[in-house]
């Protein structure tokens, strides 16, 4: 089972450190996201480690989970920010990170965004388009600031092994630029004295499954910039896997380090890590409200659907998903599904638990990234509160309360 240090049994009850899932639950109910802050800082320090020899700039990817408690913890802990809107700058900024220690990106950029973050002095801009490029160029001058730090998206035509809706790095994708406008971009960028670029861009995907893919993508990206003494820092974007079940075959962390390090010595090296930072250190709480039995299917109805976790939905993600209290008896199979008016709500398929009960309370498990951030309000449903237990294991917070239904109309009249 795909627990951790943070996320285990102890007497056969589920905690969060040394808090039991039951106490928070007691006090503010179900479905509710609970993270380790102790898991995420562990996290970001493996991933430091590993890429040491490199000594990166690790600018944690906030569209994983943006909540305000994290990032600010983050910071604290030296990392940048990667955003990818300007509402996700404003987060960063309100956690207290530095504006040079913000990359933004982003394939759609508005001039609104590019305005927000120049007037704030993000450190870098990643460009994925010319227009974008012109604009920012005109921009700064006209606002009489200095060359805006630019690092140029590369989109390398290579695929990635990933899920078709996480691959952002085959020709067809919207992302960043092919290498031969790249090559015309930087042959004409004296003429645009209102950026200075100076970095390369490269993400393939997320949840990568191999190596090799990522470290081709690199080499494109370093002989595309070779001639060009000023480009020295290399992105080299996030998408370090998580193993969302035991036995996984993803290489691990240190494994992407060992590639991609020989070919990066020597350049200044930026990492966008957003999964790998808090995947595993979150699980979404449930109760069974019903269970059913139907067309030779046991149903767990829980109060938790994909109005909260979509993953299962949009990429048939598979999350475990385990009894807060652990119960012995032989197994059943169960599909477990939310209450939202949609054949495709479904948390987990083919689920092998114990006879549970209404009642019950159920963990999906590494749902700490692209989980509470994609949650919608479909079926005018609230989205569940966040907890964080603190560093110590003892302490926790509620780092965001549960929406009301006020809420679902206050900005309607
Ligand atoms: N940098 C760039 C340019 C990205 O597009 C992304 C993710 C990241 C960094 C962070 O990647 P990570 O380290 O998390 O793999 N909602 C999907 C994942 C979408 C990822 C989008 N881009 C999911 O739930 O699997």
């Amino acid at each position: 089972m795909t627990l951790s240090e943070s996320i285990h049994y102890r007497a056969g009850s589920l905690h969060c450190d040394d808090v039991p899932i039951r106490q928070i639950v007691a006090h503010v109910g179900t479905p509710v996201y609970i993270y380790s802050l102790r898991r995420v800082l562990a996290n970001l320090a493996r991933i430091r480690r590993a890429f040491a020899s490199l000594n990166p700039h690790i600018h944690y990817s906030a569209k994983a989970n943006a909540n305000i408690t994290i990032l600010t913890a983050l910071v604290n802990a030296r990392a940048g920010i990667d955003a990818v809107s300007a509402g996700e700058i404003h987060r960063a900024l309100l956690a207290g990170a530095e504006p040079n220690d913000i990359v933004f990106a982003g394939v759609g950029k508005t001039p609104n965004e590019i305005g927000y973050a120049l007037e704030h002095n993000v450190g870098w801009i990643n460009v994925e388009n010319e227009g974008e490029l012109v604009f920012i160029n005109e921009m700064a001058q006209s606002l009489n600031f200095p060359p805006v730090r630019i690092a140029l998206r590369l989109n390398p035509d290579i695929g990635a092994d990933t899920h078709p809706y996480i691959a952002t790095g085959h020709g067809g994708a919207k992302f960043g630029l092919p290498v031969e406008t790249i090559r015309s971009i930087l042959a004409r960028q004296g003429q645009l004295k209102g950026v200075s670029i100076e970095g390369i861009h490269v993400h393939i995907g997320s949840q990568l499954h191999n190596t090799a893919a990522t470290q081709q993508a690199v080499q494109k990206a370093l002989d595309l910039i070779a001639p060009y003494e000023r480009i020295r820092t290399v992105n080299i974007g996030g998408g370090l896997p998580v193993a969302y079940h035991d036995g996984e075959s993803i290489p691990a962390w240190e494994d992407f380090a060992a590639a991609l390090t020989p070919l990066l010595r020597g350049y200044s090296v930026i990492l966008e890590p957003g999964r790998s930072v808090i995947a595993d250190a979150g699980i979404l709480v449930a109760s069974v409200i019903y269970v059913k039995e139907q067309a030779g299917k046991r149903f767990l109805i829980t109060d938790a659907s994909m109005s909260e976790l979509i993953r299962p939905a949009l990429y048939q993600a598979r999350h475990q998903i385990i009894p807060v209290t652990q119960q012995s008896g032989g197994e059943l199979p169960y599909e477990i599904v939310g209450p939202v008016c949609e054949t495709t709500d479904v948390l987990g398929h083919d689920i092998r638990l114990p006879a549970t009960a209404p009642g019950e309370l159920l963990a999906v498990l590494t749902t700490g990234a692209y989980g509470m951030v994609m949650a919608s309000n479909y079926n005018q449903r609230v989205r569940p509160p966040e907890v964080i237990v603190l560093e110590n294991g003892e302490q926790w917070t509620i780092a965001r309360r549960r929406e009301t239904w006020e809420d679902l109309v206050r900005l309607e009249q």
